[in-house]
């Protein structure tokens, strides 16, 4: 199915600096809300694990669960670029993730993929890009190796870790990558990251200097259970009402009146 926003439409944005509004979802109900708000990207985030599974990580969400909400949510959208996340493991080799793409694009409706990735993986976003695959790489706080970071932390915080990051994402780019997806960065991270690099650059916790902002559809609704992640808002609880508030969250983004300083790393 064609939908009105493409991957041109996102270059435009960046040119034009016309801040690009992310949000994921998981089903069809909320996808056709999100899209009538006015969101221009639709993540299905392996983060299904956590929120709509009750995992505690995305570990062990598989690329079967994947295809199965992304057609839930490709059947809802008639506006927004469809992105969906390739999940653990399922990218470890460029035969592996072209395996998984086809199964996302073909059966589930996926517009672009979205790896998990740092410069050694840059082969992997390599061989997709070949093959005609649309993707974003996804770097700075990586969720999926949390068993291997032993906890979700912000990354990139001194000179050595920031430079990594850096290395990270012109390698990336420099791979294919049509968009860049930063996570748990200070502010001053992702501006250097966005100042070093041509790709939309969409954060999570990254600040306002980037040229989108996404967040969980459960955090801004203010329903994840436990502690909210400090860099989100619950945008339901401004307004009472589902729609209206991811209207706001739109209009907020839209307007750079989200994110604000208490929402963000130094
Ligand atoms: O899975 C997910 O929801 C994500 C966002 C945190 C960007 O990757």
């Amino acid at each position: 199915m064609s939908r009105t926003v493409t991957l041109a439409t996102l270059r435009r944005m960046k040119a034009e600096q016309a801040p690009i509004v992310a949000l994921t979802a998981y089903d069809y109900s909320f996808a056709r809300q999100v899209d009538a708000a006015g969101v221009d990207v639709v993540l299905v985030g392996d983060s299904l694990g956590m929120v709509m599974q009750g995992h505690a990580s995305t570990v062990p969400v598989t690329l079967a669960d994947m295809v199965y909400h992304t057609r839930c949510v490709a059947r809802g959208l008639e506006r927004a670029y469809l992105m969906v996340d390739l999940p653990f493991l399922s990218d470890t080799d460029d035969r592996a993730a072209l395996e998984s793409a086809a199964r996302l694009m073909k059966e589930g409706g996926a517009d672009m993929v979205k790896v998990e990735a740092h410069a050694a993986q840059a082969p992997v976003v390599e061989a997709l890009s070949r093959a005609g695959v649309p993707v974003c790489a996804h770097f700075g706080l990586r969720p999926q190796r949390v068993g291997q970071l032993g906890g979700y932390r912000v990354q990139g915080r001194d000179e050595a870790g920031a430079q990594q990051v850096l290395d990270d994402a012109q390698a990336l780019e420099a791979a294919g990558a049509d968009v860049l997806l930063v996570e748990c960065l200070s502010a001053a991270v992702a501006a250097r990251v966005r100042e070093q690099t041509h790709r939309p650059l969409i954060g999570i916790g990254a600040g306002a200097d980037c040229d989108g902002q996404i967040l969980v559809l459960q955090d801004m609704l203010g329903i994840t259970p436990g502690q909210p992640p400090r860099f989100s808002h619950d945008f339901l609880a401004d307004t009472g009402r589902i729609q209206t508030a991811l209207e706001a969250y739109v209009e907020a983004v839209r307007t750079r009146q989200f994110p604000q300083l208490q929402h963000t790393f130094e």
